[in-house]
């Protein structure tokens, strides 16, 4: 396993946005899968910093969100779309080349198919960054689903949403469900970089490390595909 440990969420956001930027320098038409959350701010914001001083070329990149919620429009404040647009999409000059779940589909099974075709179209994932829930869920793969599912929706686990209740106004009833890249459909993606940062997270990484693959502890996937790197700083290393 590649495991890169760093001092702080500073040198973690400007290490991810290196990652990342290197992987487009060596291959412009990369396609990528971006996550929400509080963890890849940073390094959007190195991102914008790099596009703004000419260090990255992203003309021809292509990026897939990796899961939105259930009904909450692309245009709603809270959708994952809207956050991706306000943090890297529209100050990088990305929009058309910008795909994502949409939340307000008619036919969520016809929506997660299209997906998954749009994909594929683009030649596949070349590198999907990653969050890590405190459950262990990436993107929104909770608990119990299985390596090889493709996109999909799903029932979101009470800690989940608990989790993301401060995006959320007070009495905003949080969605129960969510649309995402199934665990399959990252595995596809030819490198993935998974970023872990803060005391939150010691826990499941430390979980992670120890446990053999298994669908209870969805990031442990991970461990079975040969190009991905576990990004941590020095807090969610903790316990590793
Ligand atoms: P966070 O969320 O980056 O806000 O910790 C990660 C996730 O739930 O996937």
């Amino acid at each position: 396993m590649n495991i890169k440990i760093v001092a702080d969420y500073e040198t973690l956001s400007r290490e991810a946005a290196a990652i990342v930027a290197s992987k487009i320098a060596a291959g412009p038409k990369t396609v990528l899968a971006l996550p929400t959350g509080n963890t890849p701010i940073g390094m959007y914001k190195q991102l914008v910093r790099l596009y703004r001083e000419g260090k990255v070329d992203l003309s021809r990149v292509w990026v897939f969100a990796l899961d939105e919620y259930a009904r909450v429009p692309a245009s709603d404040q809270h959708s994952f779309s809207y956050f991706l647009r306000q943090h890297l999409i529209d100050p990088a000059g990305l929009g058309p080349r910008f795909d994502h779940l949409r939340g307000e589909a008619a036919c969520f099974e016809t929506e997660c198919r299209r997906y998954e075709q749009a994909i594929a179209a683009r030649g596949g994932l070349d590198l999907a960054v990653l969050g890590l829930g405190v459950n262990g869920h990436i993107a929104f793969n909770e608990p119990g689903t299985s390596f090889d599912s493709r996109t999909h929706v799903v029932d979101l686990a009470a800690s989940t949403r608990e989790a993301n209740a401060s995006y959320f106004p007070d009495g905003f009833k949080i969605p129960a469900q969510g649309l995402t890249m199934g665990i399959g459909t990252i595995l596809a993606a030819k490198e993935i970089l998974l970023l872990a940062s803060g005391k939150s997270k010691a826990a499941i990484m430390a979980h992670i490390m120890a446990a053999e693959p298994a669908p209870a502890i969805p990031a442990s996937a991970l461990k079975t595909h040969p190009r991905t790197t576990w990004l941590l700083d020095q807090e969610a290393a903790a316990g590793c």
